[in-house]
């Protein structure tokens, strides 16, 4: 095997030379040199990805990339067919539609755990998610446990007391927008009744407000070195909210719950989530003890055609 650059392996013995690779490159980073495709060494103008486009392309699969875990396409709890699948064919749109179409937000839980299985499936699915520059800098923490989700929930719930405590401060509500920090403001106008309602329901009728009762949670976060940390936590969530209804699991975002660890940095600290890390999406999940009768609409969105 030769070696061509420090990210991508091309075996010059099944190399055809047919350009695949190069086409598909993002990056620019791959040329012909005497028939032989050659990766060019990362500089700071171009660098490789590792994003695995000229491995998926090259038909004589000359090209390895060892960055790229193959386990990572290899389930627990189903079995994948590896080929893959070209766009238009095979699976129907009208089936993932459905899918698309039935995933709802999940508010009522049952007690059953969710196997560590199958959120190690979801997580690896998560990762199949685009990130900018493929950076994949991603974390999750699972909380696999109720008495786990429990203890976020009332570190998350203290978090919140506080606030509503600050907000209460009409002074200092309006004296911080004065000098143009409104954020305070904004809450207290749109959050502060509904949560302190919701706090005051969680004491008096042991209702969980924040999790729903979910017996599973995951946090996506990232880690240094992330170009677009958010976005990629985000379409890493969609991934695993859509899969999960596939897998029988009902699945809700917690944005109250990346609110309170973004401002309070101790609430990740109490999970032993490292100070480099960031959290941008929390998934509660577990087995619905909810169902509904039909898909509904959406409101009408604005579109533009030009
Ligand atoms: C970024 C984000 C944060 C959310 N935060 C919460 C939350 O804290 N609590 C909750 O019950 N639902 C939360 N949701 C769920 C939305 O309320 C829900 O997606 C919306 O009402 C549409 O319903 P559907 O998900 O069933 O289609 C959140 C959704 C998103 C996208």
């Amino acid at each position: 095997m030769h070696l061509t650059s420090a990210s991508v392996f091309i075996d010059p013995a099944r190399c055809s030379a047919c350009g695949a690779c190069i086409r598909v490159c993002p990056s620019d980073i791959l040329s012909l040199e005497n028939s032989i495709a050659h990766a060019a060494p990362d500089t700071n103008i171009a660098r490789c990805l590792q994003c695995g486009h000229c491995m998926a392309a090259c038909p004589e699969n000359a090209i390895t990339i060892p960055a790229l875990d193959p386990n990572l396409h290899h389930f627990t709890t189903f079995a994948l067919d590896h080929a893959w699948l070209p766009p238009g064919s095979g699976l129907p749109t009208h089936n993932l539609a459905r899918l698309i179409c039935s995933r709802r937000s999940c508010r009522h839980y049952k007690q059953t755990p969710v196997e560590k299985e199958k959120l190690t499936d979801l997580i690896k699915l998560a990762v199949f998610a685009p990130s900018g520059t493929n950076s994949q800098a991603w974390t999750f923490t699972c909380l696999t446990t109720r008495a786990e989700v429990l203890g976020l929930g009332q570190s998350i719930k203290t978090f919140f007391e506080r606030l509503n405590k600050k907000a209460e401060n009409v002074l200092l509500r309006k004296s911080l927008a004065l000098f143009g920090a409104k954020t305070l403001d904004h809450y207290y106008t749109n959050y502060y009744e509904s949560v302190k309602n919701a706090m005051k329901q969680m004491e008096t009728e042991n209702r969980d407000r924040l999790f729903h009762g979910a017996p599973a949670v995951i946090l996506i976060g990232s880690s240094p070195g992330s170009t677009c940390p958010k976005e990629d936590a985000l379409l890493a969530a969609g991934n695993i909210l859509l899969a999960a209804h596939t897998m029988g699991l009902g699945t809700c975002l917690i944005g109250f719950a990346v609110a309170a660890m973004e401002s309070d940095r101790s609430i990740q600290k109490e999970l032993g989530i490292p100070e480099s890390e960031t959290i941008h999406a929390a998934v509660a999940l577990g087995y619905p003890d909810e169902t509904f009768q039909r898909i509904t609409g959406r409101k009408q969105p604005s579109i533009r055609f030009r």
